[in-house]
C-alpha cells in the first residue's frame, strides 16, 4: 500500500498579507464568510446556514495536509491582522504534478489587489514546493472579478465547461483555466 506523504501548510508572508495554517478559532469568521450569499453568488454550492458547516471545511483543511493532497490557508490583513479569506491548492496529483486553485474573499476587501497577491505567493509556493507542472482553476462565467485575477496571474482560459453547476436549482457554464510552470512569472 503506498501512503501519501503529509504535506505541512506553510505560513507566506507578502508585503499586505500573512497566509497562515486555518486554527478552530476561525471558525466564526469563516461562518460569516460563507454564509454571505453575495460573496457566494457565483460558487458552486450554495451558502452556508449552519455553524457546524465551519467546522466540517476547518476538518478538511486538516485531512488535506495530514493527506498530502493540498494546503488551505487563511489570509490576514498584515498590518492588524484581520481575516480576509482564504485561497488554497486541492487535488494535488505528484503524478501528473498538477493541482487546482480556489479562493474566497470578503467583500469589503475586495478590489485592492489581495486576492491577486494571495495567490501569486501560494502559487509560488507550490511551484517551488510540490514541483508542479500545472494548476488548474475554475470560474463561473459571471464571475468577471475571477476571471481577471486569474488572468492577472498568467492564467489562460482553455475552455467552457456547458451547464458545469446547478445551484439552488440555477444552471451556470465555467470557464477552465490553466497555468503551466513555464508560463509562471513569479
Ligand atoms: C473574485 C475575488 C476573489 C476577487 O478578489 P479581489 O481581491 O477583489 O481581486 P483583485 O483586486 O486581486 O482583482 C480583481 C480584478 O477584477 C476586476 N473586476 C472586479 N469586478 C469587475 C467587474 N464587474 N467587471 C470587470 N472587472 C472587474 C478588478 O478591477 C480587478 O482587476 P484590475 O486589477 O485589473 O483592476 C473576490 O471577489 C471573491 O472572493 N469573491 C467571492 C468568492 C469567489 O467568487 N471566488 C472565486 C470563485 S472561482
Amino acid at each position: 500500500m503506498t501512503v501519501s506523504p503529509s504535506l505541512p501548510t506553510p505560513t507566506l508572508t507578502t508585503p499586505r498579507l500573512q497566509l497562515r495554517p486555518f486554527a478552530d478559532s476561525d471558525a466564526d469568521d469563516l461562518f460569516a464568510l460563507h454564509s454571505d450569499a453575495h460573496v457566494l453568488r457565483y460558487w458552486d454550492s450554495p451558502p452556508w446556514h449552519e455553524p457546524e458547516r465551519a467546522q466540517r471545511f476547518l476538518a478538511g483543511c486538516r485531512t488535506l495536509a495530514d493527506n498530502g493532497t493540498g494546503a488551505r490557508l487563511a489570509v490576514d490583513r498584515a498590518a492588524d491582522g484581520a481575516f480576509l479569506g482564504w485561497c488554497g491548492l486541492v487535488e494535488w496529483d505528484p503524478t501528473f504534478r498538477s493541482a487546482s486553485l480556489g479562493y474566497c474573499f470578503g467583500e469589503r476587501s475586495w478590489g485592492h489587489g489581495h486576492a491577486t497577491e494571495a495567490a501569486r505567493a501560494l502559487l509560488g509556493w507550490a511551484f517551488d514546493t510540490l514541483d508542479l507542472n500545472r494548476v488548474q482553476a475554475e470560474a463561473d462565467t459571471r464571475n468577471v472579478a475571477s476571471a481577471r485575477v486569474l488572468e492577472k496571474l498568467g492564467f489562460v482560459r482553455e475552455g467552457t465547461l456547458r451547464e458545469d453547476c446547478v445551484v439552488d436549482g440555477v444552471v451556470s457554464d465555467s470557464w477552465v483555466y490553466g497555468l503551466l510552470r513555464r508560463e509562471w512569472r513569479p
